[in-house]
């Protein structure tokens, strides 16, 4: 399959000018270079998504949030919907990213509706696990990701879509690598990649809908540690937050995914 390489902006950059510079950065490497085995994301603040689509590209954009409310209008304060942000022009959007379990208490219940919600209105997901340090350290991880992902055992089993291969993506992302320049081993995520694969494949009608479920790797990849993670097999490419944020650095992680792919 081919990589998937997202760069999750978070909170930035402080202007709508700064990330209008950024993804022209970002594509103009783009031109200059044929990344065959990867596509590229970018997931700005939701703010700046409509001024962004327009720029010509052929990166796709997503968005952090959605709401959980409703897939398309009404009195919910604050929220975007689903409808919305399609109709600004995303077509992805990431749910359950550590950031949002942690800051804003998203559980269980919460993610499940967002990610009805999103498929509703078109839209792909990025379904993001993790575990955090106190997790990782007592032996934790996996029964941790299995647990997260009965989220997505939920959606298989009510769900009547045909196909969610191309619309559903997972991103295994260690709550203590997040930010922190800490890395699991190659080994270790190519084995909790594995397991999340297997989970996944253990539910009913996964393999109907999904095959073999693309599983990305976040936390703290850069350009000097992406090849290494792109040779295993079961790492199926990036979510990256801060070196994302540079032209060249994402890039440069893009690159290392495609070449690693093409090769494999
Ligand atoms: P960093 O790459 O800055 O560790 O962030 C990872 C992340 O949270 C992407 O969603």
């Amino acid at each position: 399959m081919q990589a998937w390489v997202i760069g999750n902006w978070k909170q930035n950059p402080a202007t709508l000018q700064a990330a209008k510079t950024l993804l022209a950065d970002i594509n103009t490497e783009l031109k200059s270079a044929d990344l065959a085995a990867c596509r590229l994301m970018v997931v700005p603040s939701l703010v700046h998504v409509s001024s962004l689509q327009q720029q010509e590209t052929a990166i796709a954009i997503g968005v952090q949030d959605i709401s959980a409310h409703s897939a398309e209008t009404g009195a919910f304060t604050g929220d975007c919907s689903a409808a919305q942000v399609r109709d600004a022009g995303a077509t992805w959007v990431l749910v359950g990213h550590s950031e949002r379990r942690q800051y804003y208490g998203e559980d269980e219940a919460t993610l499940y509706q967002k990610i009805k919600n999103a498929l509703s209105q078109q839209l792909g997901v990025i379904f993001c696990v993790g575990e955090t340090k106190e997790q990782y350290d007592s032996e934790q991880t996996f029964s941790v990701l299995a647990s997260q992902l009965t989220v997505i055992e939920q959606l298989l089993a009510e769900s009547n879509e045909e196909s969610l291969a191309e619309r559903l993506i997972i991103a295994y992302e260690p709550v203590w690598a997040i930010g922190t320049g800490k890395v699991p081993t190659v080994e270790e995520v190519a084995s909790t990649h594995t397991h999340i694969k297997a989970v996944i494949q253990g539910y009913a009608g996964a393999e109907a809908a999904l095959g073999e479920p693309c599983v990305l790797y976040g936390g703290s990849v850069n350009a000097a540690n992406a090849a290494q993670f792109a040779q295993a097999d079961s790492v199926n490419g990036a979510l990256v937050g801060g070196a994302a944020l540079q032209a060249d650095s994402f890039f440069a992680i893009a690159a290392a995914f495609s070449t690693a792919k093409s090769n494999s």
